[in-house]
C-alpha cells in the first residue's frame, strides 16, 4: 500500500486549472513562499534535471537574458533543479564568469533556482516521470496565473531545449484571451486576427453568417476579428 502511494507521489500530475500546489522552498534568492509570494503576478515555473549540465546551462542563459522582457509582461520566473544551494549558487557563478552561449555572455540569474535535492516539491508537479529519469526532472513549465491558477503546462525530455519564443508567445497569448475574452489560432501572435467565441445559438450563427461588420467568418462556427498589435501590447505590457 505504501508503495503504490509513493508511486503516485512520484507521478502526482497538477493539471491545466488545478490551483498550483503550494511550498515552501529554499531558493538562491532566499526562502519563497510559493504561490502566495506571486499573488497578482503571472510566474513561470520550469524545471531542471541537474546543475552542471550543458543543455540546462543554455537554458538558464536564455531565461536569464529574458528575464527583463517576461517582467514587463507581469510575469516571475522561478527555476528549480534537482540539486542542493551550494551546486546551485557554485552553478551560476560559473555561468557568469564563463559561459557564453549564442552571443549571450556574463549573464547573472536573478531569479530565484529551487533546491530540491529531496525532490519533493518536483513530485509534486509531476516533474519527475520515471520512465525518463527517477532521479532527474524533466524540463517542464507551468503557467500560473495572477491568481495562483495553473493556464498551460509544457514538458520536454532531457535532451531537448525549451522554445523561449514558445514559452513568451503563450504567456502574451493566454493574458490576451483574459483581457479581450477571445481565443487565439495557430502560431498566433500579437497582430494577428483572434477568435471570437463560437455562436451559441441558431441565431448568433445565422446573425454572424449575414450581418456581422467586424467579424471574418470562414464558416458559422470559424470567425475572427481583427486585434491590433498595438492594442494588446498596450493593455499587456507595463509601461516604461
Ligand atoms: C543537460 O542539461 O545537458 C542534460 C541533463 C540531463 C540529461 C541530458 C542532458
Amino acid at each position: 500500500m505504501e508503495l503504490i502511494q509513493e508511486q503516485e507521489k512520484a507521478t502526482s500530475m497538477p493539471r491545466i486549472g488545478d490551483e498550483a500546489p503550494a511550498f515552501n522552498a529554499i531558493t538562491t534568492q532566499g526562502e519563497i513562499d510559493f504561490p502566495n509570494d506571486y499573488a497578482g503576478e503571472w510566474v513561470i515555473l520550469f524545471s531542471h534535471p541537474a546543475d552542471f549540465t550543458p543543455v540546462c546551462t543554455s537554458e538558464f542563459i536564455t531565461f536569464a537574458h529574458l528575464e527583463e522582457k517576461f517582467a514587463k509582461a507581469n510575469c516571475k520566473l522561478v527555476g528549480l533543479s534537482i540539486d542542493g544551494l551550494y551546486s546551485h549558487i557554485a552553478w551560476l557563478r560559473t555561468i557568469k564568469e564563463k559561459i557564453e552561449f549564442n552571443g549571450m555572455k556574463n549573464i547573472e540569474v536573478k531569479f530565484p533556482l529551487i533546491e530540491d535535492i529531496s525532490m519533493e516539491i518536483a513530485k509534486k508537479y509531476g516533474m519527475i516521470q520515471p520512465g525518463e529519469s527517477k532521479t532527474q526532472a524533466v524540463r517542464a513549465v507551468f503557467f500560473i496565473d495572477p491568481k495562483g491558477v495553473i493556464r498551460a503546462i509544457i514538458y520536454y525530455p532531457l535532451s531537448l531545449g525549451r522554445n523561449f519564443d514558445e514559452i513568451y508567445r503563450a504567456l502574451i497569448a493566454m493574458q490576451t484571451s483574459d483581457k479581450f475574452s477571445v481565443a487565439t489560432p495557430a502560431d498566433w501572435n500579437p497582430g494577428d486576427d483572434v477568435i471570437v467565441s463560437p455562436a451559441g445559438s441558431c441565431g448568433v450563427a445565422e446573425e454572424r453568417m449575414t450581418s456581422s461588420e467586424d467579424l471574418d467568418c470562414k464558416d458559422w462556427f470559424f470567425c475572427t476579428k481583427k486585434l491590433p498589435k498595438e492594442t494588446v501590447l498596450k493593455e499587456i505590457l507595463k509601461k516604461e
